[in-house]
């Protein structure tokens, strides 16, 4: 299932890197779309609006840094954004953050009903893992490090934890310990296991790149719950201000926007130091990296 139709190898520039990473992304998730029948249309609907595909890109120009070519990637790329989009489809449900937009368009429960967002939020989970288990380009050993890896992170011990401290959180106080601890758990996980792919494919398991990890995946979330705060509705595709609203304890709504900003300079600057000592100030990846963080101006 699912293995694209593009090239092994592109060059990839400063300019061009967003575009073609994420029309790898496309072309696998098209082809699924085509192919899938018993749940059609909402699988589709979920499909067809790209996001910002963050987890691929980092996953394919981590590959890049270390001499993998893309093609060998797409099952697993793709495999990231389907299941980062079944966290989407579940978050946004009436009984966890009850949000009507995404994307810009409606959410899955609010275009079709409960019970298909339920589902269809299923089927993306275990198509992530399809995808995996059928690549043709790994070994069955690495693909089952990898399994292991994603089931771990996004689990019981993972993303399924850091999205019930969310939920316990909108009745209950936290400290700032506990929101860092939530972060890690709901967000940045999911974000470290997409560049660690490559790093467990090629054996590469190195605490610079743990730290340069942990440092984007924290700074995500950050950067998600300022601009919830500072930007509208139209530029966000999704409700602004709803943190507040929904009484969610985030750094942001703790400390303050400006300390929080403070804090994603020194991230920034720390993740350009890592950067550097893995010699990759050329990279796509660096220029990915800084497009991220200027998401908050
Ligand atoms: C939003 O993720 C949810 C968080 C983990 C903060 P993204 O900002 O990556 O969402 P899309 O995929 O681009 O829509
Ligand atoms: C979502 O965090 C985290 C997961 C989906 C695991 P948010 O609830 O902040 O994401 P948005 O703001 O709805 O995209
Ligand atoms: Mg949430
Ligand atoms: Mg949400
Ligand atoms: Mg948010």
């Amino acid at each position: 299932m699912g293995q694209s139709n593009l090239s092994t190898k592109t060059s990839l520039n400063k300019s061009n890197f967003e575009k073609v990473l994420i029309s790898r992304v496309d072309s696998v998730l098209n082809a699924i779309s085509a192919e899938s029948r018993i749940v059609d249309e909402p699988l589709r609907y979920t499909l067809k609006t790209r996001g910002k595909c963050v987890r691929p890109i980092l996953l394919y120009l981590t590959g890049d840094a270390l001499g993998l070519n893309y093609k060998q990637l797409d099952n697993y790329a793709a495999a990231l954004e389907v299941l980062h989009t079944y966290s989407l489809v579940h978050d946004d449900l009436p009984c966890m953050d009850d949000d009507d937009l995404r994307r810009g368009l409606a959410t899955l429960h609010k275009k079709y009903n409960d019970s298909t967002a339920v589902l269809i939020g299923d089927a993306l989970q275990t198509l992530s893992y399809q995808l995996i288990a059928e690549d043709k380009y790994f070994r069955d050993e690495i693909k089952i490090m990898i399994i292991s890896k994603l089931t771990k992170t996004t689990g019981q011990d993972g993303m399924i934890r850091g999205q019930f401290m969310d939920l316990y959180f909108e009745n209950n106080l936290a400290t700032q310990e506990e929101i860092i601890e939530m972060n890690i758990l709901k967000t940045s996980l999911l974000i470290e296991t997409a560049m660690d792919i490559p790093l467990i494919i090629k054996g590469c398991l190195k605490q610079e790149w743990a730290d340069l990890q942990r440092i984007i995946g924290l700074s995500f979330q950050i950067i998600d719950d300022i601009i919830d705060l500072t930007q509208p509705t139209e530029i966000l595709g999704k409700t602004a201000k709803k943190d507040l609203l929904a009484q969610k304890k985030t750094l942001p709504l703790l400390l303050g926007i400006d300390a929080a900003k403070e804090e994603l300079k020194n991230n920034k600057k720390d993740a350009l130091g890592i950067i550097s000592n893995l010699k990759l100030s050329d990279h796509p990846l660096k220029f990915y990296i800084e497009n991220l963080f200027s998401r908050v101006k």
